[in-house]
């Protein structure tokens, strides 16, 4: 088969498209033609070297895809060949077909094409495991989302409000403040010209955020925790702001009854995975498959120009998702 093949670390034009071997079902394992991959922040720190694969997972980029069974392993129930499925990966996205652990799997929601499926399974299992599964986010609080533009900020926004939450987001432009308006966002922030703190207290009454979900790391770490509600929690998926390390005032948190989290899903246990997948099937494809949450998908590449993608992504101009199209689909 072919694939996105990589020459060394670097910028995208390291990205190329060349054969390597197929995948193999194991044990447990379905074989998936894939039809599109979502490209994803850690796609792009792998390419440059700063993202190293974990342990077992293959070497080709690509975090989802979406596609159809083509080859089952041993002890896969429930799935057959023709079923058109997306998954969430350990890697191997960016190729003509991967194998998938048959856990990892999910049906494409009714009314979502196949390709802009690929765009769902990283942000609708980041998304649900951070707000639902760990900070609890229940109908009437408000989150503060960061990143409203971002594919996570995006289906974060539009899950919030189908659960009944209020939604603060930020972003960086007034073009994607719109973008988070027509997804249901009640207030949104410019976070160059505006503050969020002082922004967020206005919208919700003096009170605060009870959760936050937040991208940007260090540098926004005490102000996140500003601008927290009593028995607010802070959850923490990224550090686009360039740093990890920050002093944490632990007296505010007291104070506060607060709580401040961090996780990446990517280097989670295979069980942990496993538990979210099913977890966003029982509780989030219902709403996708209202029509309640749409995939939000910015442009469509073809593998073989795997390279734009990248560095479009990397622009910071993108609405939503990024996705790579298999040549042959
Ligand atoms: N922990 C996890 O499991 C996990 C999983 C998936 C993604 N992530 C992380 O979540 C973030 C969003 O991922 P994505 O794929 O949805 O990203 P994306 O679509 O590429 O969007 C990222 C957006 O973040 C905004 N941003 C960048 N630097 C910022 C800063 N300093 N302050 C505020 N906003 C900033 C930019 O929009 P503006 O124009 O508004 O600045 C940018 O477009 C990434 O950091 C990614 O690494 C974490």
């Amino acid at each position: 088969m072919f694939a996105v093949t990589m020459s060394r670390p670097g910028g995208p034009e390291v990205l190329g498209w060349g054969e390597v071997d197929p995948p193999v079902a194991g044990a447990g394992d379905v074989v998936v033609d894939v039809r599109a991959a979502g490209v994803n922040n850690a796609d792009l720190l792998q390419r440059q070297g700063h993202y190293p694969v974990p342990a077992g997972a293959s070497p080709i980029l690509g975090l989802e895809v979406s596609g159809v069974i083509s080859g089952i392993g041993a002890d896969v129930v429930g799935w057959s060949v023709g079923d058109r499925v997306c998954a969430l990966l350990t890697g191997g996205g960016y190729a003509e077909q991967v194998a998938v652990p048959a856990d990892l799997l999910l049906p494409v929601p009714a009314g979502v094409d196949l390709v802009s499926s690929a765009g769902l399974p990283e942000a609708a299992c980041t998304v649900y495991s951070n707000l639902a599964m760990n900070a609890g986010l229940r109908a009437g609080e408000t989150l503060l989302v960061h990143g409203g533009g971002s594919g996570i900020g995006t289906f974060a926004i539009q899950w919030a409000k189908a659960v009944g939450a209020r939604v603060v987001a930020t972003a960086g432009s007034a073009a994607k403040l719109d973008r988070c308006l027509e997804l249901g966002a009640d207030h949104v922030v410019n976070y160059r010209t505006h503050d969020f703190v002082a922004e967020t207290r206005a919208a919700t009454g003096g009170v605060g955020a009870d959760v936050v979900l937040d991208i940007v790391g260090g540098d926004y770490l005490a102000r996140n925790i500003e601008t927290l509600a009593p028995d607010g929690r802070l959850v923490v998926i990224g550090s686009a702001g360039g740093g990890g390390a920050a002093p944490l005032d632990l007296g505010i948190l007291m104070r506060k009854r607060a709580s401040v989290s961090a996780t990446t899903l990517r280097a989670r246990p295979h069980a942990q995975k496993a538990a979210i997948v099913a977890a966003v099937r029982a509780e989030v494809w219902p709403l996708v498959d209202l029509g309640r949450i749409r995939p939000v998908v910015d442009s469509v590449f073809s593998m073989t120009d795997a390279g734009h993608a990248h560095a479009l992504l990397a622009a910071g101009a993108t609405v939503g998702k990024v996705l790579l199209t298999a040549p042959a689909g």
